[in-house]
C-alpha cells in the first residue's frame, strides 16, 4: 500500500510554507543569519513540539520562522520542501505564505515573494511540479493591517492564485475580514479561509457567506451542524482536511476518532493535506498512510481523494488534463 500511495499523483492544497521548516534547516539558518534560538540542538527543537492546541503551536511556528531573513532563505525553505514532496509523489503544491509575520520582523514583502518565486520556478523546471501561491492574512491581527498588505502586494496580484485566512481562529471570526475579502474579490482574486478547525460551524458559514470562499481549510467541525453539512455537500465545497495536524493540535485525541470517515459518509468533497509538515510529524505521504492505518480505506478511496484535490486545484486546465 505504501508504494501505491507514494505513486499516486497527489496535489496538496493546504500547506503553510513556513510550516515546512525542518529543525535541521532552522538551526542552519539561525547560524547563517546570527539569529539566536532557545534550542541547543535539533533534538531539542523536536522535543519542544508537544502541542496542547493551535495557539501553543503558533507560538513556536512564529518563533521558528525568525531565522528566515533573506531571499535565499525563502528560496531554500521552499526548494527543500518541494524536493521532499516530490519524493513522496506530490505533483502540485499550493503554498500559503504569511507575509505579515515577516513584515512585523522587518523582512520586506519583496524578499519573501522573490525567494519563493525562484523556488517555484525551479520546482517547475527541475521537478515537473506545478505550484500555486496563496497569500494569507493573519486573523489575530487587525483587519486594517490585512488591507494594507493586500494593497502593498499590488506588484504581486498577478502571481497570486488566491488569498487566505489563517492563524488563531477562536475569537477572530471571518466577518472581521469582510472588507479585505471584498477588495480581493473586486481584484478578481479567489478566496479560501481556515474555518472550523478549532472554531465553531458558524465560522464556516461566515467564510462562505461573508468572505465568499471557494474552499474551506479544515472545516472538520461542520459535522456539528447538519444543515451546514447539507449545504457543503450540495455546493460541492472542498474541505482541505489535515489529519496529522488535527491529531497533533488535539482537535482529536486519536486518529481513529477523527471525523474523516463521517465526513466521507456525508458525501463531502474532501482532500487530504499536511498543513505544517515539519511540526506535525509528516508530509503528504505520512498523512495518507496514517489514514490507511486508522481507517483501512481502499485504494479507490485514496484515488477519489487525490482526484478531488486535482479537480479543485488552482492550476491551468492543460496541467489538470495532464495530471488526470
Ligand atoms: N498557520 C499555520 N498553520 C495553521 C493552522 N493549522 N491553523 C491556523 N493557522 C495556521
Ligand atoms: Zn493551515
Amino acid at each position: 500500500m505504501r508504494d501505491f500511495l507514494k505513486r499516486l499523483p497527489k496535489a496538496e492544497l493546504h500547506l503553510h510554507i513556513e510550516g515546512t521548516l525542518e529543525p535541521e534547516l532552522m538551526m542552519a539558518l539561525a547560524e547563517r543569519n546570527g539569529v539566536s534560538l532557545p534550542y541547543a540542538s535539533e533534538d531539542e527543537v523536536r522535543a519542544a513540539y508537544d502541542f496542547e492546541d493551535l495557539q501553543s503551536f503558533l507560538d513556536l511556528y512564529y518563533q521558528g520562522m525568525s531565522v528566515l531573513r533573506t531571499e535565499r532563505d525563502f528560496h531554500d525553505l521552499a526548494m527543500d520542501y518541494f524536493q521532499r514532496a516530490h519524493a513522496e509523489g506530490v505533483v502540485h503544491v499550493e503554498l500559503h505564505v504569511d507575509p505579515q509575520a515577516h513584515l512585523a520582523r522587518g523582512v520586506c514583502l519583496e524578499t519573501v515573494m522573490e525567494g519563493l518565486g525562484q523556488a517555484r520556478r525551479r520546482a517547475e523546471r527541475e521537478l515537473d511540479m506545478s505550484t500555486a501561491l496563496i497569500m494569507a492574512f493573519l486573523r489575530d491581527r487587525p483587519a486594517e493591517e490585512a488591507m494594507r498588505l493586500l494593497e502593498r502586494a499590488e506588484p504581486y496580484w498577478e502571481i497570486l492564485d488566491a488569498v487566505g485566512l489563517d492563524s488563531a481562529e477562536l475569537g477572530h471570526p471571518p466577518a472581521k475580514f469582510a472588507e479585505v475579502f471584498q477588495r480581493a474579490r473586486a481584484l478578481g482574486l479567489p478566496r479560501v479561509a481556515h474555518a472550523g478547525e478549532e472554531g465553531p460551524p458558524e465560522y464556516i458559514r461566515e467564510a462562505l457567506d461573508v468572505l465568499d470562499v471557494c474552499r474551506v481549510d479544515h472545516g472538520v467541525r461542520c459535522l456539528e451542524d447538519p444543515e451546514l453539512v447539507a449545504r457543503l455537500r450540495e455546493q460541492g465545497t472542498v474541505l482541505t482536511v489535515c489529519p496529522l495536524s488535527n491529531l497533533r493540535l488535539k482537535v482529536v485525541e486519536r486518529l481513529d476518532d477523527h471525523p474523516l470517515p463521517e465526513l466521507l459518509k456525508s458525501g463531502l468533497n474532501l482532500t487530504l493535506n499536511s498543513d505544517d509538515p515539519a511540526y506535525f510529524g509528516g508530509g503528504m505521504l505520512e498523512n495518507f498512510e496514517a489514514c490507511q492505518r486508522a481507517f483501512d480505506w481502499s485504494r479507490g478511496t485514496f484515488i477519489d481523494l487525490a482526484r478531488n484535490a486535482i479537480d479543485a486545484a488552482f492550476m491551468s486546465e492543460t496541467r489538470r488534463t495532464e495530471l488526470l
